[in-house]
């Protein structure tokens, strides 16, 4: 299986409810090692920007509205599988429907406030990374 790297948001109410540091051994625990990592608390055009492709639906101005309540973490996260490892880790978008154990059954408190983000593509990924990351501020690959 190859080894790929994904991108990963700790949500304002995981921040907020101090867990960043159970989420990261979550993902250390499924074999995922963080490789870049930053607090950021995101303005109204960050935000808009990073989830353009839900502009337009119902629940973008809510979803913004949130993203940009209070600090986040954003991290990228390297391993065999990762893109798919880590949606895994996080469970169903709406925390009604995540499996028991899973950071949006434990941490999310609706199906806007759920917690965590997780690129769904290899491409989102690398886009995603991009739009938060500078090329040095990423590990580089060690294997
Ligand atoms: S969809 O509907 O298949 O495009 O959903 P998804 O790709 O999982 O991404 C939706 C993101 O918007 C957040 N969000 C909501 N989705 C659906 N309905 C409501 N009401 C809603 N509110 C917020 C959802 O958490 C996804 O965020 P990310 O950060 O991508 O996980």
């Amino acid at each position: 299986m190859t080894v790929e790297r994904t991108f990963s948001i700790v949500k304002p109410n995981a921040v907020a409810k101090n867990v960043i540091g159970a989420i990261y051994s979550r993902f250390e625990a499924a074999g995922l090692k963080i490789v870049a990592a930053k607090m950021v608390h995101l303005t109204r055009e960050q935000a808009e920007g990073f989830y353009a492709e839900h502009k337009g639906r119902p629940f973008f101005d809510g979803l913004v509205d949130f993203m940009t309540s209070g600090p986040i973490m954003v991290q990228v996260l390297e391993g065999k599988d990762a893109v798919r490892r880590n949606r895994e880790i996080m469970g169903a978008t709406n925390p009604e429907n995540a499996l028991a154990g899973t950071l949006r059954a434990d941490y999310a408190d609706s199906l806007t406030e759920n917690a965590a983000h997780g690129s769904d593509s290899l491409e989102s990924a690398e886009r995603e990374i991009a739009y938060f990351f500078a090329n040095n501020e990423v590990c580089p690959r060690t294997r």
